[in-house]
């Protein structure tokens, strides 16, 4: 199949080059730097379908162009559709397929990154000590042990990172309208948002992104939580109200913030803009808080990760090309 791969960057194509050789070449992937929407679909040429990453737009209106250039397949080489309005694509006849797992220990691994890095402060540590700096002031920290860590979204990232973090000898609880037997088998216990939030020394972000789950940590959510609490968002930027989490910070209760998403993020993120005034001024805002660690969605990026989006994306294309079905479709029925 002919495939253009939108919001292409030199480790994609080099992950995605090397799938498709393991196939033996059977799918012509047409590289392009641009992101995916309304202004750059025109250089879909001659594709049936479309690879598309986070930030590449895939309103109705967009959906309609790929339509019209003969676009019959759009391969997400993400878990997450949010990008995607589904009932568009429905109705257009266009299939929407994307790589529901790949590593979740990818993303839980830098979840617990920023954790310790928040918490011990190792990032500041390092460019001290590099000054000749060895003084402890401001650098101290809390012992995991002990603590407890709530998990909203027990999925297969939920899962892990509940593992790891009972390996720290934290109390585990976690929220999600599906009870997961495996959550439970790690030793972790459900409970209610309300307690999750109100029980919680951290706080730690892994459902999708939905109109249930938008903004799911508001002010009224972060009034509800213990003073001082560490709140930690490796999963979709829109889960949190950015304004309310500025107020809080501003006012000491929230303690610390680790965010590898953020709402505007499609403005920001993949790209290097360190010779450009940053224009966001609630991103730079952000930016000003001590205690605040802010990382460019790269909690997938691994070698393990890209190797198997790269597998499952070249397999998606290839099974549409075979019998019109995806081996991982996404329908519109999942969003409920
Ligand atoms: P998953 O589908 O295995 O798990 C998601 C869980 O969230 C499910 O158990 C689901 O029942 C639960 N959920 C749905 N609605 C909920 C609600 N209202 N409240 C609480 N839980 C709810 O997905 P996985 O692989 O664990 O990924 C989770 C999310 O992480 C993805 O949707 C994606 O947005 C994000 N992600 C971020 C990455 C990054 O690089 N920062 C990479 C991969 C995923």
């Amino acid at each position: 199949m002919k495939v253009s791969v939108f919001s292409t960057k030199p480790y994609d194509r080099q992950f995605l080059e090397q799938a498709n050789a393991a196939q033996g070449n059977r799918h012509d992937l047409h590289f392009l730097e641009p992101r995916l929407g309304a202004d750059t679909a025109d250089l879909v040429r001659e594709s049936h379908a479309v690879c598309a990453f986070v930030n590449d737009s895939l309103d109705s209106a967009v959906l309609e162009l790929l339509k019209e250039r003969g676009v019959r397949l759009v391969a997400l080489r993400c878990a997450g559709f949010n990008n995607v309005d589904l009932v568009a694509a429905r109705e257009l006849g266009i299939t929407v397929a994307r790589v529901p797992s790949y590593s979740p220990e990818a993303v839980a691994e830098h979840t617990v990154a920023l954790i310790l890095t928040l918490n011990r402060k190792t990032h500041k540590a390092y460019a001290r000590v590099r000054e000749g700096n060895f003084s402890l002031d401001g650098l101290l920290g809390f012992d995991l042990k002990g603590r407890t860590v709530g998990i909203v979204g027990t999925g297969k990232i939920g899962i892990c990172l509940a593992s790891i973090m009972q390996g720290f000898g934290c109390r585990v609880v976690g929220h999600d309208p599906r009870h997961d037997p495996r959550f439970i088998a790690t030793g972790a216990s459900y409970v209610g948002l309300p307690e999750l939030f109100a029980a919680s020394d951290i706080v730690s972000l892994h459902c999708p992104l939905t109109p249930q789950t938008h903004h799911v940590v508001n002010a009224e959510a972060i009034a509800s939580m213990k003073s001082g609490v560490m709140i930690i968002n490796t999963g979709r930027g829109a889960l949190v109200e950015t304004r309310a989490l500025i107020r809080a910070l501003k006012s000491g209760h929230v303690g610390h913030v680790g965010l590898d998403v953020y709402e505007e993020e499609s403005d920001l993120f993949f790209e290097n803009l360190s010779d450009q005034i940053l224009q966001d001024d609630i991103f730079a805002r952000l930016l000003t808080f001590p205690n605040v660690l802010i990382t460019g969605h790269q909690a997938f990026l691994t070698v393990e990760a890209l190797t198997a989006i790269a597998q499952t994306t070249i397999g998606n294309i290839s099974s549409f090309a075979e019998s019109g079905v995806p081996d991982h479709p996404v329908s519109v029925e999942m969003l409920a």
